[in-house]
């Protein structure tokens, strides 16, 4: 098989809802939209099983929303890029019900809103109670398959952005599981969009698809682009504890609703921690389960009495899931664990989506925004990643696409196939999931972080080229343990237990780049005196 080269203006990485909106708003002008999976499958998109958080009921307001994410945010967040996002929520709404997704209503026609922790009013607009994810992708997916402008590759891993000189030439990669030099695929374009999501995969325990591990992050490290905020990854309180990997998710609605958590003494221990009780923010109730578990408890969402038998029509999904774990959620406790669920940072970008490499745009999961800064509110992100994909196609629109010449011959010559021994490289990838998970998971310190840095090193030494996917996921654990171990204090979802409260010294952005990330490891490590010779990591 030949190589396969496209030409499009505009080449999106990644096709879930910020790459799908983005592909959308990009008409006329020529797309390709490459995805991993077939479109619209095994997207963390889909998977959402909230909704997006709209002021639509009568007392709510812009104001009441943007105050109630600068709240969550913990002094980090961007106000100019809230009061945006926020303010397009109800346009955006308005743009999917014309594209044909159907939100759930009252019989007066009005929205049936739902209510998620750390939001004033009931603002979550929703489908099927908990399938929202899967009823937006429906209606993108339809949408984008019936547009010409939009071609769509799936079952493509993008390798390398193309750069020369500074320059942007598009994108190169590989088809999966045809894993041979000659069947590279190369997408020349000046502009290239990555929205390929976040990172959770590089934890054991995560909602995310096995395709989520950072990758957009790696890609844009290694063409140059600054990154930021990466030590704050949101831990989801309550994902389904039934020995699955990815863990499904029992989204916070199911809380509004009036479901409780209780231990194995049938305790509710959220009532001694915060006044909001089960509705206090991720971060705190995250923690709070991890404590119970830290003394050897196990904790269950209890939505018995709240709930009781409406709990199969209210959330279809979950009563699946518990359906094949043979638990009845109107007669049983549902046994639940924190997950990691959201990346707060990412790629850096301004607010028109632009990352510090002229010609590369981010939006969605992998772009940080500033609109949440250290804690995300719940149903906010779906609601960021359609605005800036909006935002970002009108920027790309506004200006004239460049001419650039046809470069693929050299970079096929000069590019490296990268996945070699997938096999093998499935080991290192469970140690690394299993030690990021222990050492910088939901609460860490400078040991753990240290120990963390001491099992990266030590895979990165003997993996060395194994998988692309390991490399990848080995440089975002690095970046991540340079923010953690940098930010000594305890803010929105970075929690340490040697610094357990906020410092005002530390209320800014922790910007690296891939030279930065380096130094700052080698500096970690000599300050940690750990020795690195070829065969040992040691302290
Ligand atoms: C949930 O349904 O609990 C998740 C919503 C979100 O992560 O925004």
């Amino acid at each position: 098989m030949t190589d396969s080269i496209y030409s499009p203006d505009v080449v999106i990485v990644g096709g879930g809802v910020a790459g799908l909106n983005a592909a959308l708003n990009l008409a006329p002008r020529k797309v390709c939209v490459i995805t991993k999976n077939s479109l619209g499958i095994n997207t963390s998109s889909s998977w959402a099983q909230g909704g997006i958080a709209a002021p639509f009921a009568k007392e709510d307001s812009n104001e009441s929303h943007i105050s109630d994410t600068l709240a969550t945010a913990k002094g980090l967040a961007k106000s100019e890029v809230v009061r945006e996002v926020i303010s397009e929520s109800i346009n955006i709404i308005k743009d999917l019900e014309n594209i044909g997704v159907e939100f759930d209503k009252n019989p007066d026609g009005t929205f049936n809103l739902g209510l998620e922790a750390a939001h004033s009013f009931n603002r979550i607009v929703k489908s099927k109670g908990d399938s929202s994810g899967i009823e937006i992708m429906r209606g993108l997916t339809e949408k984008v398959r019936s547009c010409n402008h939009i071609t769509i590759l799936e079952n493509v891993s993008i390798d390398s952005i193309m750069m020369e000189n500074n320059t942007i030439y598009g994108v190169i990669g590989h088809l999966n599981n045809q894993n041979l030099p000659e069947n590279n695929v190369v997408i020349e374009s000046p502009n290239v969009i990555l929205a390929t999501g976040g990172l959770g995969g590089i934890f054991a325990n995560t909602t995310n698809p096995r395709t989520s591990y950072g990758e957009g992050i790696a890609l844009a490290a290694e063409a140059g682009a600054a990154i930021t905020d990466m030590e704050f990854v949101q831990f989801h309180p309550t994902g389904l504890d039934f020995g699955l990997d990815p863990t499904p998710l029992a989204t916070e609605a199911i809380r509004g609703e009036g479901a409780t958590l209780v231990n194995q003494h049938n305790e509710r221990f959220m009532l001694d921690v915060h006044p909001q009780a089960e509705l206090a923010s991720r971060d705190i109730i995250a923690q709070s389960i991890f404590d119970q578990i830290e003394k050897g408890n196990s904790v269950f969402l209890d939505c018995r009495e709240n709930i009781g038998n409406d709990f199969g029509k209210q959330f279809p999904q979950v009563q699946s899931y518990c359906d094949n774990a043979d638990i009845d959620p109107s007669s049983e406790l549902i046994p639940i664990i924190p997950v990691a669920h959201y990346h707060i940072g990412g790629v850096k970008t301004d607010l028109k989506g632009r990352s510090s490499v002229d010609g590369l745009w981010c939006c969605g999961e992998v772009a940080a925004t500033g609109i949440h800064g250290a804690n995300r509110l719940a149903s906010n992100s779906i609601l960021e990643s359609l605005v800036f994909a909006k935002i970002v196609a009108e920027e790309i629109n506004k200006c004239p696409i460049k001419k650039i010449d046809s470069v693929s011959q050299s970079f096929i010559k000069t590019y490296k196939e990268k996945t070699r021994n997938k096999i093998r490289a499935k080991k290192y990838i469970w140690q690394l999931r299993s030690s990021m998970m222990r050492n910088l998971g939901i609460v860490r310190n400078s040991k753990s972080i240290i120990r963390g840095l001491r099992d990266i090193v030590r895979i990165e030494r003997e993996s060395k080229g194994l998988s692309a996917k390991l490399n990848d996921m080995i440089l975002v654990s690095k970046f991540i343990i340079v923010g953690a171990y940098k930010r000594k204090e305890s803010r929105g979802c970075h929690l340490r237990s040697d610094y357990v409260t906020e410092n005002d010294k530390y209320k800014l952005n922790i910007d690296q780049n891939l030279d930065s990330m380096e130094l700052d490891i080698q500096k970690i490590l000599d300050k940690a005196q750990l020795r690195i010779d070829d065969k040992n990591v040691a302290i």
